[in-house]
């Protein structure tokens, strides 16, 4: 069973440290483990060419048009069972380049465009799509903070588990932690989530969620959209919509059952978002022949050139 690291944070800091922590947790639950600094490797910002869902949903594989280091990472990524990331907290949430990961691996990898690809070859209308996309995997998430601004980390972490449906086993937060390998209580904890991870590894069809339980009875997640004057609220998360109430004055989160379905983290709901977004492909392609959107277009290309940075 193969757990990989991977940290968001400074050479040999905290995060560093805390992924390397986790790992040997893992390792003496018997998993083979491998460690990536994710700052060595070039990840280049996604360029929204959607290149990959396009060709995804066209039967010509599973394809990024970008050429750096993520290739190389995918394939440590797709042949591990289990990943520990832990990223530094930066303005309350994840790091940008934990952002850029997400967002190059959001559409690409997602269970249910994969499946649809893959029974398009089945078909024999596409190209073979390496069962490794849609493989059953857990994941733990760690973020450290320098003080307490922290709020949205663990929603934006949660979040690189949702496209490849990923089991989360835990998603823990430490604020004021900078200097979090001199607290042996935090260390203790982190050494844990590794072995909990590799344990979840080894029996995923039982593995259970192993963190705090969150104000979102579905997913654990504290933050949620609400809707002016209305006790209506969204999990920022899986997208559930229920409502707040007060019950025995605690806050709680309700929903009807049905609202699961819609879940962004269960297939039924992938699979209605991957439909959604096909359809409203197709009609943005057909509103691109337009002389409307032609026109529109040109309007706004030829008001302004934009500011390019001096030599080039
Ligand atoms: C650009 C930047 C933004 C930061 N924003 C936050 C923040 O919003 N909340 C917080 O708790 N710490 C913040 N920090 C502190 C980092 O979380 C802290 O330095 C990090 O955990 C150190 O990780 P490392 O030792 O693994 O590099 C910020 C640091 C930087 C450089």
């Amino acid at each position: 069973m193969k757990i990989l690291g991977i940290s968001f944070g400074g050479k040999n800091g905290a995060n560093d440290s805390m992924c390397k922590e986790a790992l040997m947790g893992a390792s003496e639950q018997g998993a083979e483990i491998k460690f990536v600094h994710i700052l060595d490797w070039d990840i280049k910002n996604c360029t929204g060419c959607v290149a990959c869902s396009r060709s995804l949903t066209m039967g010509k594989g599973n394809v990024c048009a970008i050429k750096d280091d993520l290739e190389e990472l995918l394939e440590l990524i797709l042949e591990a069972d289990g990943i520990f990331i832990s990223t530094p907290i930066f303005e309350k949430g994840a790091t940008g380049l934990f952002h850029t990961l997400n967002d190059r691996l959001g559409p690409r990898a997602d269970k249910g465009i994969n499946m649809f690809a893959m029974k398009l070859a089945e078909e024999g209308h596409g190209k073979p799509i390496d069962p490794a996309w849609i493989k059953d995997k857990v994941v733990s998430f760690l973020g450290i903070g320098g003080s307490d601004w922290s709020t949205r980390v663990q929603t934006d972490t949660g979040m690189l588990a949702l496209p490849w449906a990923w089991k989360i086993i835990d998603n823990k937060c430490y604020s004021w932690s900078k200097n979090i390998i001199m607290e042996d209580e935090k260390v203790a904890a982190v050494h844990q989530m590794g072995a909990d991870l590799a344990n979840a590894a080894k029996d995923m069809e039982n593995a259970q969620y192993k963190g705090e339980k969150g104000m979102c009875p579905h997913c654990h997640c504290r933050n949620f959209y609400h809707i002016p004057n209305t006790n209506k609220a969204i999990c920022c998360l899986c997208g559930i919509e229920g409502e707040m109430i007060l019950n025995d004055g605690k806050l709680e989160f309700v929903f009807p059952e049905s609202q699961l379905e819609h879940a962004h983290d269960t297939m039924s709901g992938k699979f209605i978002h991957a439909q959604d977004i096909q359809e409203n492909e197709m009609k943005n392609m057909e509103n691109r022949k337009t002389d409307k959107y032609k026109d529109a277009v040109k309007r706004y290309q030829s008001f302004i050139e934009p500011v390019m940075p001096s030599g080039r």
